[in-house]
């Protein structure tokens, strides 16, 4: 697993790329816009200067992670690699046609993993003609923070694969879980149903923001409340991850939130749009409620 090509630049790729490149790996990154690449090269640099100066790594170390990393906005780059761990858009579209590329330019021995939070694995695999080394991959935003990594088995991957991506996962220092291919996995078949009870609570006026954050932060001791984290992940991002869970398995009880389905509509997708349970405003790091939820 000497090379690793990383596909797609953004929040995801570059901290998969940030993690793979710290342990030595040498590390393609790969996106269809040069810009994006730039910004990914920046966000992994400021985040080794965080660890430089925090005394977590030397100076020496953060440049031997950068050496380590070369970007390219063309997919052909991944030929040379041994795996290919894709962090593209969410879209099933896109992915089937990235996977089917993928298949045709890279080696036999290539593993193909998606960092999928949602699409099926077994679907992805299907695209290519190495069902048996496709493998979900879904580490956790912010990658080189937090600990896991869900590794999902589709319905044709090898125990030679899974063996391999589990003592790889745990070699970069994360705790790598194996689950089945079926709607969620695990993280997000248990995240986005409590998610999506809060904004329900929201909704239906049972507390406001700060009171349903508040009462999960301290009452079950989670680093973020429900509807902070979802600000965080983006309300797109858990609304199309609903959406997947209510599709596949048929039940009512994952119908997304009327209200969560308006504010993506509108435009209102959490941090990243600038507004969405709370509003943030650049170089402020106070969590402030939306003036929307705060009347
Ligand atoms: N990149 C690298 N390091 C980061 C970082 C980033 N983007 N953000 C924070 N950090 C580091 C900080 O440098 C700090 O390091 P030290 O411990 O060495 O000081 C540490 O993380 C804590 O950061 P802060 O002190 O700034 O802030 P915090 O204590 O509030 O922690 C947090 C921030 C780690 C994000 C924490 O709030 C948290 O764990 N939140 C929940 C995150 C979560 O649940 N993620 C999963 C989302 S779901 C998902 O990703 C999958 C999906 O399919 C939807």
């Amino acid at each position: 697993m000497k090379n690793v090509t990383v596909i797609g630049a953004g929040t995801m790729g570059n901290g998969i790329a940030h993690v793979f490149a710290m342990k030595g790996h040498k590390v393609t990154l790969v996106d269809v816009s040069e810009p994006a690449l730039q910004k990914a090269v920046a966000t992994i640099t400021n985040n080794l200067d965080r660890m430089v100066a925090k005394e977590k790594i030397t100076a020496d170390e953060k440049a031997a992670t950068l050496s380590n990393i070369t970007t390219y906005a063309n997919f052909d780059h991944s030929t040379n690699a041994d795996l290919v761990v894709e962090a593209a858009t969410e879209r099933v579209d896109l992915k089937l046609k990235i996977f089917t590329e993928l298949d045709q330019i890279c080696a036999a021995h290539t593993i193909l993993a998606s960092n999928t939070s949602s699409i099926s694995i077994t679907k992805i695999a299907a695209a290519t003609k190495r069902a048996d080394r496709v493998i979900g991959m879904h580490f956790m935003n912010p990658v080189p923070v937090m600990k896991l990594v869900e590794v999902i088995r589709g319905y044709a991957t090898s125990d030679e694969t899974a063996k391999t991506i589990m003592e790889l996962s745990a070699a970069l220092d994360k705790v790598p879980v194996e689950v089945n291919d079926y709607p969620g996995f695990v993280a997000n078949r248990i995240l986005m149903p409590m998610i999506n009870e809060a904004i329900y609570t929201l909704y239906e006026g049972v507390a406001g923001v700060y009171e349903i954050d508040t009462v999960m932060k301290l009452g079950m001791a989670h680093p973020m409340g429900p509807l902070q984290l979802a600000d965080f992940i983006g309300l797109d991002v858990c609304l199309s991850i609903l959406n997947v869970l209510h599709d596949g398995f048929g039940n009512p009880k994952y119908a997304p939130c009327p209200l969560l389905v308006n504010m993506v509509t509108a435009g209102y997708l959490g941090a990243k749009s600038g507004e969405g349970f709370y509003a943030y405003t650049a170089g402020n790091k106070d969590l402030v409620v939306s003036p929307r939820f705060n009347k």
